[in-house]
């Protein structure tokens, strides 16, 4: 009998799950139907703990009627962790293999999907000017979270992290002086102005959001981890939709366009770094 009892509560929970989300879906149209299972789950007990609540049948209750209750949720859900030059050696090989295919375009037009609080952007960015292709760039940073896109407009990130980042952009082969890029008032350091320049910030959901442009650059950097198969596959479609014929892909470490629906459209610039072209 225990083991019976023990074995069913996995599938009730997970029909409470897919309730939940179906329900969020129908109600604010945030769709996390289709990513990956055991990240949702420990998401939710996250905040089920957090508001010290039962089961996620009470969570679905405070949910879908109170938008606050969403807000804090979309905020457990979205998993906005990043890091500027995270991976440094992305950033290494970028310079080293895509920076010289870019020299020979008159225009760059780059995306940068599920951009969180923009520390990718602005490093990219940085990236770029030392390269003096900057000037020449139009780059769209979106998210599904209008909260991170608040704070990436800003560009003010804790003084506390810019130890990390100015040895991270060592590694990541930076040409200048890291401090220059940024003003340190109080706890913070606003970063310059003129890295934004040409940035566009924008809410774009890839689960529900149609392909908006065609680009040269694609990153889409530790965001598809968090989808199911299915899923990860048809953001990948989107992504060859708005990918000039020979643009680059960027995807995040754990992250890959081998063996999914799109794989034979792209050729790998450095299979390690997760830095593809376009080819077909
Ligand atoms: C872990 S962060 C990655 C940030 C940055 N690209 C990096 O690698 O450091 C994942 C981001 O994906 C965003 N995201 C999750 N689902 C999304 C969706 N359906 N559409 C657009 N962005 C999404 C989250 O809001 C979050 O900011």
């Amino acid at each position: 009998m225990e083991t019976d009892r023990q074995s069913f509560k996995p599938d009730l929970e997970r029909i409470e799950i897919e309730l939940l989300l179906e329900g969020i879906f129908r109600h604010y149209g945030f769709d996390f139907r289709a990513y990956a299972y055991a990240s949702i789950r420990r998401r939710l007990w996250k905040r089920i703990e957090e508001e010290g609540l039962s089961n996620v049948s009470a969570l679905q209750e405070r949910v879908l009627h109170e938008p606050e209750m969403m807000e804090k949720l979309l905020l457990d859900l979205s998993i906005n962790v990043t890091a500027m030059f995270r991976d440094p050696s992305f950033y290494v090989t970028f310079r080293e293999h895509v920076v010289p295919l870019l020299r020979t375009y008159p225009f760059i037009r780059i995306w940068h999907a599920g951009c969180s609080t923009g520390e990718e952007v602005y490093s990219m960015a940085i990236l770029l000017q030392e390269e003096g292709l900057y000037d020449r760039c139009r780059i769209y940073a979106t998210d599904i979270n209008e909260a991170v896109l608040q704070r990436a407009k800003d560009g003010i990130f804790p003084v506390s992290s810019m130890q990390e980042n100015t040895s991270n952009y060592i590694a990541a082969g930076g040409t200048g002086t890291f401090s220059e890029y940024y003003t340190a008032r109080y706890d913070y350091a606003l970063f310059r102005p003129s890295l934004r320049e040409h940035v566009v910030f924008a809410q774009h959901n890839l689960v529900t959001d149609a392909s908006f442009n065609h680009f040269n650059v694609i990153f889409c950097r530790n965001v598809l981890i968090y989808f199911n198969n299915t899923l990860q596959d048809r953001v990948q479609r989107l992504f060859l939709q708005s990918m000039e014929m020979f643009g680059i892909l960027g995807l995040g470490k754990k992250e890959t366009v081998r063996y999914s629906a799109v794989s034979d459209s792209y050729e790998e610039i450095d299979a390690e770094e997760r830095l593809y072209r376009r080819v077909g």
